[in-house]
């Protein structure tokens, strides 16, 4: 079966401050990007990667992907003003004949093989989807303004992560977006979900840490 990669990197990362896209600030020497790019080409479960890039920035993550030797890079698409713009630009690219899609965040560095094939499995299973997920463990309340308005049964609440994978019918239709009309997901499992799949969460990684700060890039830095 061919797993495909969607790695959709063409947010602006805003909340750094960096005078560039979040996919191309520094993680250690090399852009962030790289980290996430290099792991999923060097994934024996992965067999072809489509990027989504910043507009403008499409000629950079070509060339970083060269640089890196990243044979199984297909192509770079220009991102969209939203993830889901992004994606669904990404898996346009997809061939038809592709069994799987693993859709993947760039501002995830530490993708691991470990998760790639529990995710693969839950697929082998018959489910449509699988996202990796960990137990919450702050207390978690449900408000209005400043006002408490439930305290939520959070052994019931799971974080989810990135790589999402999916069977590729199944994404090509949840993530088929209606002109004019804003997609009510953030994340692709949302999209599927919607659209009435079964995803399956299993193990998250701790190390899947999301890079939204600067504070979070020292902390991948760390993990390294
Ligand atoms: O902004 P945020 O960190 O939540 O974005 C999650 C992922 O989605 C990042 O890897 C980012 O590059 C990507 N993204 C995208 N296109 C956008 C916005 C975000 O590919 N327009």
């Amino acid at each position: 079966m061919s797993v495909w990669a969607v790695l959709a990197a063409a947010g602006s990362g805003e909340r750094l401050g960096a005078d560039r896209p979040k996919a191309f600030v520094r993680l250690g020497e090399r852009p962030l990007l790289a980290e996430s790019l290099e792991r999923l080409d060097a994934s024996a479960w992965i067999d072809a990667i489509v990027v989504a890039a910043p507009p403008g920035w499409e000629e950079p993550a070509i060339l970083l992907a060269e640089e890196l030797g990243c044979g199984k890079v297909s192509a770079c698409v220009t991102g969209g003003a939203t993830r889901a713009e992004s994606v669904a630009a990404a898996v346009a690219e997809v061939p038809l004949d592709a069994a799987a899609i693993a859709v993947h965040d760039a501002a995830r560095p530490l993708v691991s093989d470990d998760v790639l094939e529990r995710l693969l499995r839950a697929l082998n299973e018959g489910w449509d989807g699988a996202v990796p997920g960990l137990a919450v463990a702050d207390t978690v309340k449900r408000v209005d303004g400043d006002r408490i308005v439930e305290t939520v049964d959070r052994s019931a609440l799971r974080a989810v992560q990135t790589p999402q994978v999916f069977v590729a019918d199944v994404l090509r239709g949840a993530v088929a977006m209606r002109a004019g009309e804003p997609p009510a997901w953030t994340d692709c499992s949302g999209a599927v979900e919607a659209a009435g799949g079964r995803v399956k969460v299993v193990a998250g990684d701790p190390r899947l840490v999301k890079v939204t700060d600067a504070a979070d890039l020292e902390r991948v830095a760390a993990l390294l």
